[in-house]
């Protein structure tokens, strides 16, 4: 039986996925010899939700130097509508939150697609994989690139002073130690300073079967609920819930003091819609876990049915959860296209199929591809209107398998 990351408490049990490798462990070439595949890293992805505190999270956890170092391969300014939305997400802090000559610090602040923002004032990156810390540095950022823990969150109290906000994007849900990522918080923040960050929500997961945002790094699936008595476990407040429509559905939470700051009333709005779902039900699981099932049992058929060849668009991290426990490998997916320079060349964990540029997509497009970068469909579409007025398809999977 296992237990509760946060409370302790018995967890129920939702899906199990099988072996899986490091989602964003790429391979070299010369990792593919069968000597260094032996050595190919594959744990039990499982995921359980709690009864008593109704957290989501995954049973067992990789450790985190094999999953955020230097040879980390997703640099988060490869979208255009990512570095839009972030340009938001800095935009509404600043109006909403900040005082004049703020400090500001981001937890995970990647390549500084965000933080750039507020590059011209006090700022901190706390960002513990090395190349893409080195990157945000090379905008002029600054970068500490340690693990976000409550004796960090002292130093950085003492040396600069309090923070005025303290931000994560796609961040937080990938820390198994949240309480005291939580108690850090609660030191580092000033009397009025806001928490705001923001991570895939549990209740987009279930409503899309998007099965394949669980994976190595999202430890945590966030709803409403599990954050509100998480926060309320380290004095904080929830003050704020707002959805948000990036990678395939977001809630950024906004956290104070507690009774430092007037809630918002979506927070309860949210919290009633959240309840009306049964989001803190273990049987609302199990649903989802018999419509994990036949998304994959639809998908596997027609990946096989597909006439002609088949690519890939998008080595996400998602890809390395439907490529694994769907059985797909370079027999189905000829290679998968992606912008990315750093996974260009490399090959997908686990599935062993060829990542390719972007320019090779183009020079001979496939007539079918296999939209793995679903959560950018919008951008993606656009980009790819001519592709598909000359007869090109996707294949998706969210929120159900098709054509479009
Ligand atoms: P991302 O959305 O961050 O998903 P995940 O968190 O699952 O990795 O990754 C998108 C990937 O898709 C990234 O490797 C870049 C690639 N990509 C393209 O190749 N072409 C595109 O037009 C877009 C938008 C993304």
């Amino acid at each position: 039986m296992s237990h509760c990351r946060l409370c302790e408490s018995a967890l129920h049990p939702v899906v199990g996925f099988g072996p899986m490798p490091i989602a964003n462990g790429f391979l070299t070439p010369e990792q593919l010899t069968p000597e260094r595949l032996a050595a190919e890293r594959f744990f039990p992805l499982e995921l359980a939700m709690c009864p008593a505190c109704a957290m989501v999270q995954l049973v067992d956890v990789v450790d985190e130097a094999a999953m955020f170092n230097a040879d980390y391969a997703f640099f988060s300014s490869t979208s255009v509508g990512m570095a839009r939305h972030f340009g938001r997400f800095a935009a509404d802090v600043k109006a909403r939150w900040l005082p004049d000559d703020p400090f500001v610090v981001e937890l995970g602040c990647n390549d500084g697609i965000m933080l750039r923002h507020f590059g011209a004032g006090r700022h901190l990156g706390v960002e513990p994989s090395g190349n893409v810390a080195e990157a945000a540095r090379r905008l002029g950022l600054d970068v500490d690139d340690r693990f976000f823990t409550a004796e960090l969150a002292d130093e950085i109290r003492g040396a600069r002073g309090p923070a005025d906000a303290i931000l994560g994007a796609n961040v937080v849900c990938h820390i198994p130690y949240l309480d005291a990522v939580f108690d850090g918080v609660r030191r580092l923040l000033g009397p009025k300073g806001v928490f705001a960050f923001e991570d895939p929500y549990i209740g987009d997961i279930l409503a899309r079967t998007a099965y394949d945002q669980i994976y190595d790094e999202h430890v945590y699936y966030f709803s409403l609920t599990a954050v509100v008595g998480l926060a309320a476990r380290h004095g904080l407040d929830v003050i704020d819930a707002e959805r948000q429509p990036v990678h395939g559905g977001e809630v950024r939470f906004t956290l104070a003091h507690r009774g430092a700051r007037p809630i918002h009333p979506r927070v309860g709005a949210l919290a009633a819609e959240e309840a009306t779902r049964g989001l803190g039900e273990p049987s609302t699981y199990d649903t989802f876990a018999a419509a994990v099932a036949a998304s994959k049992e639809a998908l596997v058929e027609a990946v096989r049915e597909t006439d002609g060849p088949l690519v890939g668009y998008g080595a996400t991290s998602k890809s390395t959860t439907v490529l694994n426990y769907c059985g797909l490998g370079p027999d189905d997916l000829a290679y998968i296209s992606d912008v990315t320079p750093t996974k260009i060349g490399r090959y997908t964990p686990g599935s062993h199929i060829p990542v390719r540029s972007y320019a090779e997509f183009c020079a001979d497009p496939p007539r079918h591809a296999l939209l793995f970068a679903w959560n950018h469909a919008e951008e993606i579409m656009a980009k790819e209107a001519a592709w598909r007025a000359a007869g090109g398809r996707f294949l998706t999977y969210v929120p159900r398998v098709g054509w479009r």
